[in-house]
């Protein structure tokens, strides 16, 4: 029964429509009175911001509306009147927006007055009234997705095609900070180049999200409506965060390659809603630059890389800059120097050099390597080292590669400490492939003549003993090249000899049993591990005895040849025998015997004497440095810290430089063995 009482009300709802289809079509607006009462409830919520407007793109009509307060159960009716005064009706439901085409009813070239009436229970609520031509009323298209973003004098420069026929419009842009509400903003007018612009401010440090949006600006006809807000145009900071990086580099390892290890942290940049999502233009990127500072030569030396954590490079000094990349191209960059590992091992490379030239060799790595072979005078670091690359032929039988210059390339030939450094690579043309075969230090030229000593004195310490001291050999700051000094002693009557060893940081030795009223003569040479030095020019000196209380006791010295700079010191004061030491001249060739001269420090560097007989008459007298007044009795023996005492004693004399230190710390020497 019930379902026969449905039928028959369904098909009479059925007739009721189709009737006023002649009126109400399904699509169009309805003349009728609305399904309810005329009346305003007049409540604070309800219908707003009705705008109404002909779509350029779609070349239908549009009306949207908000709603204020609660949407459940509320059913909107967009009402029009014509100027005619006849009126109609849309029911959107709970749609806020309506489409519609000239069509349906509505006079799109005339006025009309719209608004919205919506119905919640049994209240009605309105909107304002908004009249105006449909027709004239054109929402424009807001700019397109790709817009182009610069940065300008500080400022941001947006740019984008007008749409295609949308011309004379003005724009506006809203733009908001991470957290902050939108604020809006004015681009202007825009003129009819068939591109439109924007100048919006720039962040520093905070990023930002633009939206913009466009509207007609008609001849005499106020601004249309405004289009819908672009989407979202994600800008990072201009100064964009820099990577907290931290590097650390391992010990050379006997291939020849260290290992670089990189912590890096990598900021987190607050981000503003709209720019949330992956592509949002906010992406930085961070590589790391690397360019290969060793091997000048090499027809590559730069290379940049994905920011990873480890790097393996040789011994070579290295710049690393880790760079940041955002939509506007690089961003600040941090800078690092890894200086060279210099591990001198001198035994590695054997250089010959003779009226041909320079020959070098040193152990081959695998057949077909090019070697880089850089060399740089010492101290002159800041300077481009000299490099070749070269691929030697195949390695000899002992597995030694080689390479010659020729006299005239005039290649390590100046007397004077070079750096050597060979490099191997299997692919020469990547920047990041070479290792360390070799680097030490190399004495250029003929280093037994030029490490010969210079300027040796002799020092009367007490009636038997004297002090022979030596400004250092050339060698000695040549990292690992002098090996040790010899001291040749020799009494010029009985032929007795003795050789000191001593080591190559010392520079002084004392002699003692020496006899009153005998000549000796001393030299002095300077040994690599592959050379015997030459002697120093010989120095001669006797101690005479005065037969008196005090005996004056003068050290004669006589020196050949024109080399005639080399003067006693005097001695002033209390000097007692030395009896720590007993280093007898003649007897003793023990060439161990060097070990046991030691001297503290401070004596050791308690050299006074003449560069050059110029300086003497203008100095001091002669009589006064030469002759020494000594209080001595025979027998009395002081101990060895007396002598200390000397340090007391200001000779007016000019006082060279403290002996030179030959343990010349390596630049990050200890870093770079491994192990
Ligand atoms: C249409 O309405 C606008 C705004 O109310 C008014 O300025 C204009 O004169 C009207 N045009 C006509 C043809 O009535
Ligand atoms: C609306 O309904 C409420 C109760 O649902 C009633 O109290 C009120 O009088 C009604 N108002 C009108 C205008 O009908
Ligand atoms: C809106 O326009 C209609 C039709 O012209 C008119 O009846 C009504 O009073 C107007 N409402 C207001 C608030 O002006
Ligand atoms: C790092 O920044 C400095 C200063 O801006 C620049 O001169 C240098 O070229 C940059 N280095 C790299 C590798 O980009
Ligand atoms: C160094 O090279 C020369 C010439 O080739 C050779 O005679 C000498 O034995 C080599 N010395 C070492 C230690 O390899
Ligand atoms: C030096 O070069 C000349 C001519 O080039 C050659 O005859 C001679 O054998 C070479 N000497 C050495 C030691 O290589
Ligand atoms: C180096 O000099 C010394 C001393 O003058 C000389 O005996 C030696 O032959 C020279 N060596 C070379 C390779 O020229």
């Amino acid at each position: 029964m019930g379902q026969r009482r449905f039928r028959l009300v369904a098909v009479l709802l059925l007739l009721l429509h189709r009737q006023g289809a002649e009126a109400c079509s399904t699509i169009g607006c309805c003349f009728q009175s609305p399904p309810y009462p005329d009346a305003d409830s007049g409540s604070a919520s309800g219908p707003r911001d009705l705008s109404c407007y002909r779509v350029f793109s779609s070349a239908g009509y549009e009306c949207s509306w908000e709603y204020e307060g609660p949407a459940a159960g509320v059913s909107h009716f967009l009402r029009c009147c014509l100027q005619s005064g006849r009126c109609c009706y849309f029911a959107t439901g709970s749609a806020t927006k309506l489409q519609f085409s000239d069509q349906d009813g509505i006079s799109v070239l005339h006025n009309v007055t719209l608004w919205v009436e919506s119905r919640a229970a049994n209240r009605t609520e309105k909107s304002p009234n908004v009249t105006l031509s449909l027709y004239r009323s054109v929402k424009y298209d807001p700019p397109p997705g790709n817009i182009k973003v610069s940065k300008s004098a500080g400022k941001l420069h947006m740019e984008w095609e007008t749409p295609a026929r949308q011309d004379d419009a003005e724009v506006q842009f809203r733009h908001r900070t991470p957290g902050s509400p939108w604020t809006l903003g004015d681009c202007g007018r825009q003129d009819d180049s068939g591109f439109e612009s924007c100048l919006c401010p720039l962040e520093m440090d905070m990023a930002q999200e633009f939206q913009l949006r466009r509207r007609r600006l008609g001849p005499g006809v106020p601004g249309g409506p405004w289009s819908s807000w672009s989407s979202p145009v994600c800008i990072p900071p201009e100064a964009p965060p820099q990577a907290g990086v931290k590097f650390s580099v391992e010990p050379l390892c006997p291939d020849g390659r260290r290992q670089v290890t990189l912590r890096e942290q990598l900021p987190q940049l607050e981000l503003p809603e709209g720019c949330l999502g992956p592509d949002s233009g906010m992406e930085v990127t961070y590589h790391v630059h690397l360019h290969m500072l060793s091997c000048p030569c090499q027809t590559k030396a730069k290379r940049t890389l994905r920011l990873k954590k480890k790097l393996v490079l040789s011994g070579a000094a290295y710049e690393l800059a880790v760079i940041s990349r955002n939509r506007f191209g690089l961003g600040p960059n941090q800078t690092w120097h890894i200086p060279a590992c210099i591990h001198s091992e001198p035994g590695l490379l054997n250089i010959s050099a003779g009226a041909n030239g320079t020959t070098i060799h040193w152990p081959a790595r695998a057949q077909g390597m090019r070697y880089c072979i850089e060399w740089q005078l010492q101290g002159q670091e800041k300077n481009l080292a000299t490099c070749i690359v070269t691929a030697p032929q195949d390695p000899d039988a002992a597995g030694m590669a080689t390479h010659s210059w020729s006299q005239e390339s005039g290649a390590l030939e100046q007397k004077a400490c070079y750096r050597i450094t060979i490099f191997a690579s299997a692919h020469p043309e990547k920047p990041t492939s070479w290792s360390t075969v070799l680097s030490t230090y190399h004495f250029g030229g003929n280093a037994s003549e030029a490490g010969s000593p210079q300027h040796v004195s002799v020092k009367k310490l007490g009636q038997d003993s004297v002090s022979v001291d030596w400004t250092p050999s050339l060698l000695s700051t040549c990292p690992g090249v002098l090996k040790e000094y010899i001291v040749y002693c020799q009494e010029e009557d009985s032929n007795q000899v003795s050789e000191l060893h001593v080591k190559p940081t010392e520079t002084r030795v004392t002699l003692q049993g020496l006899r009153a009223g005998t000549a000796y003569k001393v030299q002095v040479r300077a040994d690599t591990a592959k050379w015997r030095g030459a002697w120093s020019q010989p120095l001669r000196f006797t101690i005479e005895v005065h037969v008196s209380e005090l005996s004056d006791l003068s050290i004669f010295l006589a020196s050949l040849g024109s080399f005639m700079s080399i003067l006693l010191l005097g001695i002033f004061g209390y000097i007692g025998l030395n009896r720590a030491v007993r280093h007898l001249c003649p007897p003793l060739p023990t060439p161990g015997a060097s070990t046991a001269i030691k001297f503290s420090g401070s004596q050791g560097k308690q050299v006074w004497q003449w560069t050059s007989p110029a300086d003497f008459p203008e100095e001091v007298s002669p009589q006064e440095a030469l002759m020494v007044n000594i209080s001595w009795e025979k027998g009395v023996e002081a101990d060895m810290g007396t002598l200390g005492t000397l340090k007391k004693m200001e000779l007016p004399l000019r006082a060279p430089k403290p002996a030179l230190d030959t343990e010349l710390p390596l630049k990050d020497g200890s870093r770079c063995k491994a192990g």
